[in-house]
């Protein structure tokens, strides 16, 4: 069984006092953070860039980081996030012409690979990719912002990729992506998923210790 993991979103933090704030939520009991990367070309928001990872780092925090980039194209600033400390890097298929080629990058960086599947997004994409990723991230919520509703059809999906999981053999992360909360993760966690990012139902919370308590109860393998 593979362990469960709260990856909080720092997109809702608050960015007055980011590297507080990321380090409070950690020690409240967050097992990794979750970058949103931006471009308002791909999805219509802009977010930060590799510095904010570059600083993070610096200020001391040391968990794993969880790079999403919703940019395209999406190749050229891998190696600039890779530098900058991201341990995960997770990417659109959507924003790459050669997929592939997009996943070597990441890995010759020296990071774990992420692919990521909007609510419409086909599963098919994993037919020729499954053997060469480390985690698979369903986008539970549209790209773009944090703090929407999660869209019921995730559910499905997740265990629809969870057999696709199991039949490869591959030990793969299976991360939910948007609008996961108090009342909607354990169904999540007992579909299958292991990794749960979560941005507005922490971070809009004054006891990031006393809902993390209540989030990872509601997981328990
Ligand atoms: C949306 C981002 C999500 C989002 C999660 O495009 O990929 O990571 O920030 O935030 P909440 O938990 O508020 O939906
Ligand atoms: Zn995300």
């Amino acid at each position: 069984m593979k362990k469960k993991k709260i990856s909080t979103s720092i997109l809702s933090a608050d960015f007055s006092r980011l590297g507080e704030d990321t380090k409070t939520v950690l020690e409240s009991g967050a097992d990794m953070l979750h970058f949103d990367i931006m471009d308002n070309h791909y999805v219509e928001n802009l977010t930060f860039g590799p510095i904010i990872c570059k600083s993070l780092r610096n200020y001391g925090i040391t968990a794993p980081i969880d790079v999403h980039l919703m940019i395209k194209p999406v190749d050229r600033i891998i190696p600039e996030f890779a530098n900058s400390g991201a341990n995960i890097i997770s990417f659109h298929p959507e924003t790459s012409e050669h997929i592939d080629k997009t996943i070597q990058i990441i890995k010759d960086c020296g990071c774990k690979v992420g692919l990521v599947f909007n609510p419409a997004t086909p599963l098919s994409y994993l037919k020729y990719s499954i053997n060469k990723i480390d985690m698979i991230v369903l986008m539970s919520v549209n790209p773009g912002f944090g703090g929407q509703l999660f869209i019921n059809n995730t559910f499905n999906k997740i265990k629809d990729t969870k057999k696709i999981i199991d039949k490869s053999g591959y030990n793969i992360d299976l991360s939910i992506d948007g609008g996961i909360n108090i009342s909607n993760i354990s169904k999540i966690s007992n579909l299958g998923a292991n990794i749960f990012v979560i941005g507005s139902a922490i971070f809009k919370e004054k006891n990031y210790k006393l809902i993390i308590n209540q989030l990872k109860k509601k997981i328990i393998s």
